[in-house]
């Protein structure tokens, strides 16, 4: 049997969580909640596969345009969980970081997430991103306004790089979607330049282990060729 071959970086968007809900007749948010839930497990799994980054987006900067209501438990969800899991994430190992806006959230979250940043900075089994707030486009634009803001002339895709929010770490080696959409929807989008994609029709809280470790086998089995020609 071929060696595993585990990615660095993994990048996933949670995403099928209200559909999941709705299907089990209960309201959209109830998916919210289980999909927590299924990070915290998926979280433990990367550790376990030796996964390094994990990037896990979790309110986009379209998502405001979604109900008051539903915006307003999301950050709720956020706060709480943050608080909660505070000894169990250091515990596991999990150094966590933030990704996206920032400003334009509640103050309260925005003060549990830097404290949360702050108290697991020394941990090191797994780097966990979290995207909120978070637009690939929104990345780029706020990283070009850092190099003029630096004076920065002669800009480079490495000192570009090192502007956008995951700079300093390595690109996704692979990203996972569920609930069956096939897009991006304004994700990670410098850093996905050369991501293999993986799509599955299981929405975020009916993810598993196995359904994961389906994932790491498939890209696994792939071949990267970053644009050159492979000796077969
Ligand atoms: C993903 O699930 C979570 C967030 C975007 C916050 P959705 O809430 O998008 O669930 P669907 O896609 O509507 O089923
Ligand atoms: C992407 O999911 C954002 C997150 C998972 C946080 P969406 O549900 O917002 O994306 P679209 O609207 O289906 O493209
Ligand atoms: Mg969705």
């Amino acid at each position: 049997m071929e060696e595993l071959k585990v990615p660095v970086h993994l990048a996933i968007i949670m995403d099928g969580n209200g559909r999941w809900a709705k299907r089990q007749g209960m309201p959209r948010v109830m998916g919210h909640y289980r999909g927590v839930e299924v990070a915290e497990e998926i979280t433990e799994a990367c550790i376990e596969l030796g996964i390094e980054y994990l990037t896990l987006f979790a309110f986009s900067t379209e998502n405001w345009t979604r109900p008051r209501e539903e915006v307003e438990t999301l950050f709720e969800l956020m706060k709480t969980y943050f608080k909660e899991k505070r000894e169990r994430l250091i515990e596991l190992g999990v150094r966590v970081k933030f990704i996206g806006r920032k400003g334009r959230l509640p103050s309260d979250l925005r003060k549990i997430m830097s404290d949360l940043e702050r108290e697991t900075e020394r941990c090191g089994e797994i780097q966990v991103n979290l995207a909120i707030d978070y637009g690939g486009r929104d990345d780029i634009v706020r990283a070009v306004k850092k190099a003029i803001s630096l004076g920065i002339e002669d800009v480079s895709e490495e000192s570009f790089a090192s502007l956008l929010d995951l700079g300093g770490i390595p690109d996704p080696d692979l990203m996972i979607r569920t609930a069956g959409e096939r897009r991006i929807s304004n994700f990670v989008l410098w850093n996905l330049a050369y991501t293999e994609l993986y799509f599955t029709d299981l929405c975020w809280p009916e993810f598993t282990r196995e359904e994961l470790l389906r994932a790491v086998e498939d890209f696994s089995k792939r071949k990267r060729k970053f644009g050159r020609v492979l000796d077969e």
